[in-house]
């Protein structure tokens, strides 16, 4: 397995029978995914993905990878949630959080969409004076409204620069197969589409167009990342946590929430995770966290945070655990020169390789929140190649659905997020009764404060 779940330093704080406990749920939850009797089970595409998608799109892909990387400077890919962390983590996982300032020969990557800020967007536009760009918007609904606004920004731009028919070639259309003012915009102007298939939600899309085309014009070779998603779907089968690694690490984390742990701490030793640590968040944030249920996610990226957050992680409240991805090789070598008059006093660490220090620093860490109480179940990760990014995101997926099952939600919902959208129309004055009535409320609320 690429990915390997070590619980060696969870024995002072789960026992075997707290293990034991949790089988029959976790038995429960496997066949509720495997015969898809479970809650949300028009949502389980991800689950064959791997072996069943579609490969004349995917052919598609990289064909648009190729014509976007000979004729674009810059590529915009506009999206927000699901139809952008996984693109920008990829991207950022394996190539680097640099990227853009890397000797290559593919366009400088820009994520919009992703926010209402009229500074981000018109910061990006200056970037863009100047150069060639192509734009990807993806929208699974084709409705949402930090997206559509950045698009309709972008489009213009395009138009303005290129006339309308040159534009159109220049966008790239990621949503629904049929659905949508997206599809519609698609259609009507010939544009390439690509489609999130009906049975993948937004959360879980990364291995669809919506993540593989951004990635693919990184100069990443998505074959090797479906090989590796391929490999653990095969290898992520059984229901047994000792040969299970994704179902021991769901397992495991509803334990430690039954023992009262409900923020789990993503940690990881690599600034080329940070993104990694969005996209899970995301995915085991709007999967989980429903119902008055789920495990709060939050993340780090040591030792940085080791320099923030690392006093409320040794000494806070006792209601935390952390989960720490140890990259087992490093992308490079750097040595720590030697200083004759020793300024620094850190002769002591003369010839030696960073990474020794950095493992040094997670060991030391480590330890220290044991004592300082704090559980921590470790995933070793081999490397950050194309086909460890696909087996991790497919071991993060599938340990997201079982885990969600065994805590007795629907995992592939998110009705929450409604909630923040009917305010904003309201207050926005989007036409319809029910939008009126709301903001009147509103009103009337605010003036209460
Ligand atoms: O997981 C989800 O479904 C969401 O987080 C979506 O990805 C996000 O809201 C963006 O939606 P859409 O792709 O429809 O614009």
């Amino acid at each position: 397995m690429a990915i390997r779940c070590k619980s060696d330093y969870l024995k002072n704080f789960v026992s075997d029978a707290d293990i034991k406990a949790y089988i029959p749920a976790l038995e429960k939850a496997h066949k509720d995914l495997v015969e898809k009797t479970g809650a949300g089970n028009d949502f389980l595409g991800w689950y064959d993905l791997p072996e069943n998608y579609d490969k004349q799109e995917f052919a598609r892909i990289k064909k648009a990878a190729d014509k976007i990387k000979s004729d674009s400077d810059i590529f915009i890919a506009i999206g927000i949630g699901g139809s952008y962390l996984g693109a920008r983590a990829a991207i950022e996982f394996i190539k680097s959080p640099y990227y853009n300032n890397m000797k290559k020969d593919t366009p400088d990557i820009y994520f919009a969409g992703n926010t209402i800020s009229s500074s981000s967007l018109a910061e990006l536009l200056e970037i863009c004076e100047g150069k060639d760009i192509s734009v990807n918007v993806i929208s699974k609904s084709g409705t949402t409204t930090e997206p559509g606004v950045a698009f309709r920004v972008f489009r213009e731009l395009l138009e303005k620069k290129y006339g309308k028919e040159e534009a159109a070639k220049r966008i790239y259309i990621t949503t629904d197969k049929a659905r949508g003012n997206l599809k519609k915009f698609a259609d009507a102007n010939g544009c390439e589409t690509f489609v999130i298939p009906d049975d993948v939600g937004g959360r879980y899309s990364v291995l669809t167009a919506c993540g593989l085309l951004p990635i693919a014009v990184a100069g990443i070779d998505i074959d090797a990342i479906m090989e590796g998603a391929q490999t653990a779907a095969r290898e992520l089968k059984v229901c047994d946590i000792e040969k299970n690694d994704a179902y021991k690490y769901a397992l495991l984390r509803n334990v430690l929430l039954n023992k009262g742990k409900v923020m789990e701490i993503m940690a990881c030793y690599e600034p080329a995770f940070q993104y990694m640590n969005e996209w899970w968040k995301q995915l085991y944030g709007e999967s989980e966290g429903k119902d008055g249920k789920g495990i709060f996610p939050c993340s780090v990226i040591y030792s940085t945070d080791l320099h923030s957050l690392g006093q409320i992680v040794q000494e806070g409240q006792r209601n935390i655990f952390e989960t720490v991805v140890d990259i087992k090789k490093s992308n490079h070598t750097v040595i720590i020169p030697n200083d004759a008059e020793n300024i620094d006093g850190m002769n002591f660490l003369s010839g030696k390789e960073l990474t020794f220090v950095n493992q040094n620093a997670y060991m030391g860490t480590l330890f220290a929140h044991l004592d300082g109480d704090v559980p921590n179940i470790i995933l070793e990760l081999d490397s950050r190649s194309e086909k460890d990014y696909g087996y991790m995101v497919y071991f993060f997926e599938l340990a997201c659905a079982i885990s969600g099952y065994i805590l007795g939600v629907n995992p592939f919902n998110q009705p929450g997020v409604e909630a923040y959208k009917k305010n904003m129309f309201a207050l926005l004055g989007k036409p319809g009764d029910e939008n009126a009535a709301r903001k009147a409320e509103l009103e009337k609320l605010m003036k209460s404060f």
